[in-house]
């Protein structure tokens, strides 16, 4: 006999328990369960009979375009533009620009004739209306509603049948039927399940807002991410003005391309050429390299900075930002083993300029060329900064990476020529640092 039942749900993980847990079972966070009330489970219900299989050949499948959002970076990220019908969900931490760049893409997509609609649940219409005055007539364009219950949502849609819509956010989104408040993993769940079966049977594709907690996840259930077509995170800091847009899951598309915008007056302008940027930036001070990094299938140089001074601390500082810090440990490692650069004793910060994260192993080389000569106090590179990639091995080898040509012509477009990388002449870090010395490339500072 069915029966409604209380379980306590995780709202990190969505792990379920019949009971409490101070400590989180499925993931191991701390105070994360909150208490949740299932309906009775229906009664199981006659099946429809078997089905015939079809050979994935013939099954019927027409060509649908993509609807390009018309900002550029967006189109790439998402693998050509959006998918009609799919379920996109866009997670960044408070004010990175997810409203302004969802209230974009809607403008452009109304001037482009589709039919679209925004729901705002966080802020009022007239809030809405003017960030889209800073954006442009088009955004003004855009209709909305300003609304939370779930089922006046759905509803609207129904009888919109918008081409695109934007909910603004999946967290405050909520089903009064359900107990829970708005944003507990049941009704976010529900939520997006709910619009996910709306917009796959009416062919309204769906991009749900979602904010992240301090530790950077997606907040809610990760059950969302599994429901979803397409995962897109868009990151930053807020202080400064670049942003990243990188796909972390897409089932159209591939998931290494990254979108650069920046934010202005009038909204968030893409960076199409962002190596430019970052070049004219860098310096040839101690302590800086130009990395010549894979953003997806695209290269860009962005500036490596690290700054090594006396630490009093045991242990001493190790600050990574825009890089791994488990990379940066491996990074020191090898240069203290195999470089004969030993910063033990030393508080040690890489960063990389403009807030840029790059996740690959082919920074290794700059970082350690950055950190070599941070402590040196040399600088690097003669009238153009110094452009490096490449992977450390763990016995200070030099490994060779994905797109050797494409970074190079990248470093060569911008007039820097002779990229350090692995090849035959430098097949070391330590051949790396000496090579640097021997050419008479360094500069004293
Ligand atoms: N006039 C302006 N000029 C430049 N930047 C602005 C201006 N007005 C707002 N901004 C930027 O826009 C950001 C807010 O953008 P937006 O509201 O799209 O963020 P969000 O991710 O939707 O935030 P939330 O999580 O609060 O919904 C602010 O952090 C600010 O940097
Ligand atoms: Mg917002």
């Amino acid at each position: 006999m069915p029966r409604a039942a209380t379980v306590f749900a995780c709202s990190a993980c969505g792990h379920e328990s019949p009971k409490w847990h101070g400590r989180c079972p499925g993931c191991g966070e701390w105070n994360t369960l909150a208490e949740e009330r299932r309906a009775a489970a229906p009664s199981r219900r006659r099946a429809r009979g078997a089905l015939r299989p079809v050979a994935l050949g013939e099954v019927e499948a027409p060509r649908v375009d993509r609807l390009r959002t018309g900002i550029g970076e967006l189109d790439r990220v998402l693998g050509g533009g959006l998918v009609p019908g799919s379920l996109v969900l866009i997670g960044g931490s408070p004010g990175i620009g997810k409203s302004t760049l969802t209230t974009g893409a809607l403008g452009n997509l109304a001037a482009g004739g589709r039919r679209v609609l925004y729901v705002s649940g966080e802020e009022s219409a007239a809030q809405v209306k003017l960030r889209a005055e800073r954006l442009g007539p088009a955004a003004l364009s855009v209709p909305i509603i300003a609304e939370t219950e779930l089922e006046t949502v759905l509803a609207t849609i129904d009888a919109e049948r918008p081409d695109v819509c934007v909910v603004d956010s999946v967290q405050v989104l909520y089903d009064p039927a359900l107990s829970g408040s708005p944003g507990s993993v049941a009704q976010v769940r529900e939520v997006a399940g709910r619009l996910m079966r709306l917009g796959k049977e009416r062919g309204v594709a769906v991009i749900l807002v979602g904010h992240v907690t301090k530790e950077g996840a997606i907040a809610g259930p990760r059950v969302l991410e599994h429901l979803v077509d397409c995962v897109l995170s868009f990151e930053g800091e807020r202080e400064r003005t670049y942003r990243t847009l990188r796909a972390l899951k897409n089932r159209f598309g591939s998931t290494n391309e990254v979108g650069v915008f920046e934010m202005h007056e009038r909204g968030l302008v893409e960076v199409a050429d962002a190596s430019a940027r970052f070049v004219t930036e860098a310096t040839r001070a101690p302590g800086s390299v130009v990395l010549c990094a894979m953003e997806g299938s695209r290269p860009l140089l962005v500036e490596v900075q690290a700054l090594v001074a006396p630490s009093e601390l045991v242990p001493p500082r190790r600050v990574a930002n825009g890089v791994d810090r488990n990379r940066l440990a491996l990074v020191l490692a090898v240069l203290a083993r195999h470089g004969g650069v030993s910063l033990g004793g030393s508080d040690v910060f890489v960063s990389v300029a403009g807030g840029v994260r790059v996740d690959e192993p082919g920074a290794d080389l700059a970082i350690a060329l950055a950190l070599a000569s941070a402590a040196k106090g040399v600088g690097l590179g003669d009238e153009k900064p110094l452009a490096a990639f490449g992977e450390l091995g763990l016995t200070g080898e030099l490994r060779h990476v994905a797109h050797a040509d494409r970074r190079i012509a990248e470093a060569e477009k911008f007039g820097l020529h002779g990229v350090l990388r692995p090849d035959d002449r430098t097949r070391t870090l330590r051949e790396a640092l000496r090579s640097l010395g021997r050419s008479g490339r360094a500069r004293a500072a």
